[in-house]
């Protein structure tokens, strides 16, 4: 059984104080849940001041990125060391704006995924096609290219920990959600490729959706038996529908 994990990426949106304020609204919101993992990303300025208002609790924190090295002449980075030391269970990798305006390719990927093990975080690798991609048919040939690159040569206990975010771009902040049947069609793809790649591992891994989710139709996405969660942008900054999305079973 896979348990599933709703994932809020706040992007470059809040202040230390808004960041707070959402945080203790939510606790209260959510503090009954226990059958869902919930994790928040807040930015790296805000996280240990969000660390310290979950910390003990069922609200898991995670950064948006990281850099491979640990420390060194890496003006404005931030290590995976760092992001652990400040609270960080989870650290989001490869997401598509990194990859569209910070020039994020397949090898940074990889590199930054082993990155995040090596100091003891569970990376959350993004994939996903554009919209050109996808009317030319491409799919999941981008999928592929992007599991097999991104998530090679990791280790038998990572193989089975770490976390698949397939966000389609198209669907990214736009209102236009992939339908149940896109998601799923491309999430038991992408499981099946993980499974050429680590047979053991691939129904063990949670392979996440994003793109629009809201609190209307996150309970159809999370019926398909492929989607282990959201990831989850716009819908995430207001604790209200954060919580709705964390209870959509109920
Ligand atoms: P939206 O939920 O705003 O479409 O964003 C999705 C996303 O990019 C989460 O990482």
């Amino acid at each position: 059984m896979r348990k599933p994990l709703m994932a809020g990426n706040w992007k470059m949106n809040k202040t230390i104080s808004e960041a707070i304020d959402f945080t203790k609204a939510l606790k209260s919101l959510v503090a009954d849940v226990s059958d869902v993992e919930i994790l928040i990303c807040p930015a790296f300025t805000s996280l240990s001041a969000v660390y310290n208002e979950i910390k003990g609790g069922n609200i898991k924190l995670g950064a948006q990125n990281l850099f491979w090295e640990n420390k060194g002449a890496f003006t404005g980075e931030v290590s995976p060391v760092m992001i652990k030391d400040s609270g960080c269970s989870y650290v989001l990798i490869g997401h598509s704006e990194r990859r569209q305006y910070f020039g994020e390719t397949d090898e940074k990927v990889n590199k930054k995924t082993k990155a995040a093990f090596s100091a003891g975080l569970i990376p959350i690798v993004c994939v996903g096609e554009t919209l050109d991609e996808r009317e030319k048919n491409e799919t999941l040939k981008v999928i592929e290219t992007q599991i097999k690159n991104g998530l090679a040569g990791l280790d038998a206990e990572q193989s089975r920990t770490v976390v698949i975010a397939y966000e389609p771009v198209w669907a990214i902040g736009t209102g236009k959600t992939a339908t149940p049947e896109q998601a799923q069609e491309v999430h038991n793809f992408a499981r099946k490729i993980y499974s050429q790649m680590y047979k053991d591992s691939a129904e063990k891994i949670r392979i996440l959706y994003g793109g629009s989710v809201k609190p209307d139709n996150i309970s159809t996405l999370m019926q398909k038996p492929d989607i282990d969660g959201g990831l989850v942008g716009g819908a995430s900054l207001e604790s209200d529908s954060f919580a709705k999305l964390v209870k959509y079973s109920k």
